[in-house]
């Protein structure tokens, strides 16, 4: 039966697949519509200038060319800041100072994409360029440049963070029996996504109806922005429809305003016009937002016998010209108070500076609940030179130190309260599937023979489902999530949701957790996403936090309507509702199942037969505020193989196990997972985004900034254990982002543990052939 119904944990194949491997996705640039003009922008050269002159007349004199929008036209409509989500204002398009270099300027509207294009490159702009800072701890120093002359705090300091027990802390640290340390850099990367970003914005001059498509995670928040930052041009909340139709990739990139939606909306109001506005691939790696960019001092504190005490973490984050991350209001450091991991310190104390610099402005949770990563690398790092500093084995001293399956839930000494884990059960499984002990004895057999072969751990603890309103809300919204179920009299049923999938499958995943509770087969329920109009209010697609909210709120809804078909199965079968169970996917009389009847029937009766002064219909919604967030977790294991001659990093091999609660389509946890083990390959070997001491940005195409194609990928191996989560009403919690969570310190500690005989103790991530070289060649073992 439950084969039948596709329900939770089955690996149902993914409905959207039939449009995407046909080709007929619907995205933002597939939408086009009559007398559609388009929209390019002008972007600064220079990372810090004065802008002297805008001349636009050659621009505008090209046929086709119908305006060319500058930051001084958008002065009258007060638009030329925006606000961010972190309390700053960000430039919509500067009135005399860029910041950073790929900065908009202007933009042109036109009645061609090509002649949009020329116009841009017609449009002459004079300069005055002025110092640039690109590094954010010179960017500290008293005489530093000020960046952002518009603020009255004339420093490049933005905020301090901190949390946990800094007295406390100190002294565990004083009366330690050992500390390590480690100055730890996790470079500027961009998630590169398929598809870039972009909108067509309709604004409608008879109605004042504005209705925009556009590459969003977060529909209804962008729809409550728009309204409040031109609401005073008459863009009321009722009047503004969002669609966010297919989006090709989001990992936290889709989530911010970028001056082109903004731009591509004016543009609108001002033409009467649809306008299209796309950007391309260099737009979107130099201009987007980033991600990372945490200069890290870490510290732990032991006993001799390695048991782990206290932690101690001092970072520099650098958010470039505009503080414009896409955090929860409350935490301008994301959830880096995770930074404790798997492991019961006693005493942490954790500070972050925000920083600004003359680079894009950003911060965004890459494929990350809002700088876990960042926590989860700089943790499993220093477990790793612990054990190096004790001459221990990594994986005995983090079964050491782990806090126990008994503990949960446990409440961090930082103030998180980890619903449920077994740490060590994910370890071991890793370690016996790869085969740990016999690795082990090669490599000490290679090492005889001079060869470099490394192992890696990383045993993460994730932190997902943002959040209880209480302490998470986004520009005062709570971070709620929601559900609408309706049953239609033939016992189909349409599920809307406000979370927006860009790839992970929610079109099947919700619908298996509506078959499971309503017994309804997972091919007649349809879900529906991203639509202002038609969804129910909520928060948006990022940080995992589909699953462990809007999952919540469909299994509550359904549970909703499953109750109220209880009263009409009652009635159906002539039973009081106390005697009705809900058994094997249908109502029982209980214990006569021959009197029984399915869902199907029941939402027939809701429209046809209902008893008396009920309401018709079966329909529910829910506003799901989960109590607390869910704490995924795994254990990885790579296995890498360096070459003394190139310096290449191999990574031969790589046991992952997750563990994500109760999984709802084992096959889609796994497809999220080996893309996420990608993601976190990537920035480990490969990825980053630097820049000159001008402010030139170095890796801005795909020439130099290097995605891992399948020909560096290796073949994942993956398994897992199954701890539900005690509060969520299915026991899932989130998975989409744990393998880019995980896998960079695993494979990080892997290089290392293949170079720690060489007296090598930490290597900044991305691990380029150029910096083992270099390390070869000093230790005098490079061939
Ligand atoms: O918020 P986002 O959709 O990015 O992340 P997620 O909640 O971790 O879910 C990613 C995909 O994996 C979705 O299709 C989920 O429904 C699916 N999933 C699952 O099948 N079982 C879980 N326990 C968690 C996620």
């Amino acid at each position: 039966m439950a084969v039948e119904i596709g329900g939770i944990g089955h690996s149902v194949a993914r409905k959207e697949d039939a449009r995407f491997i046909r080709g007929k996705g619907n995205y933002v640039d597939d939408v086009k519509l009559p007398g559609m003009v388009y929209l390019d922008i002008v972007r600064s050269p220079y990372a810090h200038a004065r802008i002297l002159k805008i001349d636009a007349s050659k621009a505008l004199a090209i046929p086709g060319v119908l305006a060319v929008i500058t930051g001084k036209d958008l002065v009258p409509l007060k638009l030329e800041w925006m606000p961010t989500l972190m309390g700053d204002k960000q430039m919509v398009l500067p009135t005399d100072t860029v910041m950073y270099q790929a900065q908009e300027v202007a933009a042109v509207v036109a009645t061609e994409r090509y002649i949009a294009a020329d116009g841009v490159a017609a449009v002459e702009v004079e300069y005055e360029p002025l110092p640039v800072v690109v590094d954010p701890i010179k960017a500290l120093l008293p005489d530093a440049p000020v960046i952002r002359e518009d603020r009255a705090q004339k420093d490049n300091h933005i905020w301090h963070w901190e949390t946990g027990d800094r007295a406390g802390t100190d002294k565990a640290f004083r009366d330690a029996d050992v500390v390590v340390k480690q100055d730890i850099y996790i470079p500027r990367i961009v998630v590169a996504s398929i598809e870039t970003c972009g909108m067509v914005a309709k604004f409608d001059k008879v109605d004042g109806q504005l209705t925009v498509w556009m590459t969003t995670q977060a529909p209804h928040a962008i729809r409550t922005v728009i309204a409040l930052v031109a609401g005073h041009l008459g863009l009321s909340e009722q009047k503004i429809r969002v669609i966010s139709p297919d989006i090709g990739g989001g990992f936290g990139g889709k989530v911010p305003v970028y001056p082109g939606y903004v731009l591509a909306i004016g543009a609108s109001v001002l033409t009467g016009l649809p306008v299209k506005w796309i950007e391309d691939r260099s737009e979107n790696i130099q201009a987007d937002s980033f991600a990372r960019d945490y200069h890290i001092t870490a510290e732990v504190a032991s006993k001799k016998d390695g048991t782990m005490q206290a932690l101690r973490v001092k970072t520099i984050a650098d958010h470039g010209a505009f503080d414009a991350a896409a955090n929860p209001s409350k935490f301008p450091a994301g959830l880096f108070g995770i930074v404790t991991g798997s492991y019961p310190f006693e005493k942490a104390f954790v500070e972050v500076d925000g920083v600004y610099t003359n680079k894009p402005p950003g911060g965004i949770a890459y494929r990350c609940s809002f700088r876990v990563t960042e926590a989860a690398f700089a943790i499993e790092r220093l477990v790793d030179i612990l054990a190096l500093e004790l001459k221990r084995d990594p994986a005995d001293l983090r079964m050491q130190n782990f806090i126990p399956p008994q503990a949960f839930p446990y409440m961090s000494t930082l103030g998180w309260e980890y619903d449920s884990g077994n740490y060590a059960g994910a370890l071991k499984l890793a370690m016996d599937k790869i085969g740990y002990a016999a690795l082990r004895k090669e490599q000490s057999e290679k090492r005889k023979r001079g060869e470099l072969m490394g192992i890696g751990i990383s045993s993460f603890t994730e932190i997902v489902g943002a959040g209880p309103s209480k302490h998470f809300d986004i520009l005062g919204i709570k971070m709620f999530d929601s559900a609408e179920i309706r049953v239609h009299p033939t016992g189909k049923a349409i599920v809307r949701l406000g979370v927006k999938s860009q790839g992970q499958g929610h079109e099947t995943t919700f619908a298996q957790i509506v078959a499971e509770e309503l017994g309804l087969p997972v091919g007649d329920i349809k879900v529906e996403e991203g639509d202002t109009d038609t969804a129910p209010y909520g928060l948006g697609t990022y940080a995992s936090r589909s699953t462990p909210v809007a999952g919540a709120a469909t299994a509550v809804a359904a549970r909703k309507i499953r109750e109220k078909g209880r009263l009409i199965a009652a009635h159906l079968l002539e039973a009081s509702p106390d005697d009705i169970e809900w058994k094997d996917y249908k109502y029982q009389v209980k214990g006569v199942p021959a009197k029984s009847k399915t869902m199907a029937e029941v939402a027939f009766a809701a429209y046809t037969n209902h008893p008396q002064g009920m309401e018709a219909g079966l329909e529910a919604v829910d506003y799901y505020d989960p109590p607390s967030l869910t704490y995924p977790f795994g254990s990885y294991i790579c296995v890498v193989d360096i070459d003394k001659g190139t310096g290449e990093v191999k990574v031969r091999r790589f046991y992952a196990v997750d563990d994500c609660g109760t999984i709802i389509n084992p096959m889609i946890v796994e497809g999220q997972i080996h893309g996420g083990l990608t993601m976190g390959l990537a920035p480990a070997l490969y990825e980053e985004i630097n820049y000159d001491k001008d402010g030139n940005i170095q890796g801005g195409t795909f020439m130099d900034y290097l995605l891992p194609t399948s020909m560096e990928t290796p073949s994942w191996e993956t398994g897992k254990t199954t701890t539900p989560s005690p509060h969520h009403p299915i026991g899932a919690k989130g998975v989409g982002e744990s393998a880019t969570v995980g896998a960079p310190a695993a494979i990080a500690n892997a290089v290392v543990d293949a170079l720690a005989h060489l007296g090598v103790r930490h290597i900044d991530i991305p691990i380029t052939p150029w910096k083992v070289q270099k390390i070869l060649k000093e230790k005098g073992v490079a061939e």
